[in-house]
C-alpha cells in the first residue's frame, strides 16, 4: 500500500523549534555539562540537530526500548534493548524524545534512570499530542504540540520507513507502528 503524506511541521519550522530549545539548554544548563540521553531510533535526527545548537559542553547518549517484546502487541513496560553505557549517578540528565503518546515509553524509561541516582533528571520532546491525558508525563521542554494522527519524518517512522525526510509529515492512509 502507498500512504498519502501531508506536511505538518516544515523542516525550517523544525529547525526554528530546535534552536529555541538549544538555546533553552544552554541558558538553564550553563555551568553545568548535561548528559543528553535519546531514545532510539526517532530521535537520532532530532538528537543530531539539538546538540549542534546548543553552545555549552553536553555528553551524548542513546537508550533503545522495545514495548513489543516476544509479542506483536505493545505491553506497557517498556523493555530496555540497549543501554547507557555513561555513569549518570550525581549527573544532570536530560531524556530527549521523538514523541510522546500515551507516555508510557519515557515513564518506564524515566524511572529506570532515577535508580541510577542522577543529580536532576529533565524530559524533552520535540512533539506531544494536544490530547495526551492528565496521567501523561509533561515534559520539561517541548518542541510543539500536535493533533491526531499517525506522523513520521524528522526521524520518526512508519514500519520503519521514511525517517530520512526532512519534514514532519501526517500519514493520511494507513496508521500502525
Ligand atoms: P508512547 O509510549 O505511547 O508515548 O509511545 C511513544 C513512542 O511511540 C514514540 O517514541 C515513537 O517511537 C512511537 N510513536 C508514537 N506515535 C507515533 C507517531 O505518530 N509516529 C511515529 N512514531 C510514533
Ligand atoms: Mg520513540
Amino acid at each position: 500500500m502507498t500512504e498519502t503524506l501531508k506536511t505538518i511541521i516544515t523542516a525550517a519550522e523544525l529547525n526554528e523549534i530546535v534552536r529555541g530549545l538549544g538555546s533553552r539548554i544552554t541558558l538553564d544548563y550553563a555551568s553545568k555539562t548535561p548528559v543528553m540521553i535519546g531514545l532510539l531510533k526517532g530521535s537520532f535526527i532530532f538528537m543530531a540537530d539539538l546538540v549542534r545548537s546548543i553552545t555549552i559542553p553536553v555528553e551524548v547518549d542513546f537508550i533503545r526500548t522495545s514495548r513489543y517484546g516476544m509479542s506483536d502487541t505493545p505491553s506497557n513496560e517498556a523493555a530496555v534493548t540497549i543501554d547507557t553505557d555513561l555513569d549518570i549517578r550525581g549527573r544532570d540528565v536530560i531524556l530527549v524524545d521523538d514523541i510522546i503518546d500515551t507516555g508510557r515509553t519515557v515513564e518506564g524509561v524515566l524511572a529506570r534512570l532515577r535508580t541510577m541516582r542522577p543529580a536532576s533528571i529533565k524530559l524533552m520532546a520535540l512533539l506531544m499530542r494536544r490530547n495526551a491525558g492528565v496521567e501523561c508525563p509533561k515534559p520539561d521542554y517541548l518542541g510543539t504540540t500536535i493533533g491526531e494522527g499517525f506522523v513520521v519524518g524528522y526521524g520518526l517512522d512508519y514500519k520503519e520507513r521514511y525517517r530520512h525526510l526532512p519534514d514532519v509529515c501526517v500519514i493520511e492512509e494507513g496508521r500502525g507502528g
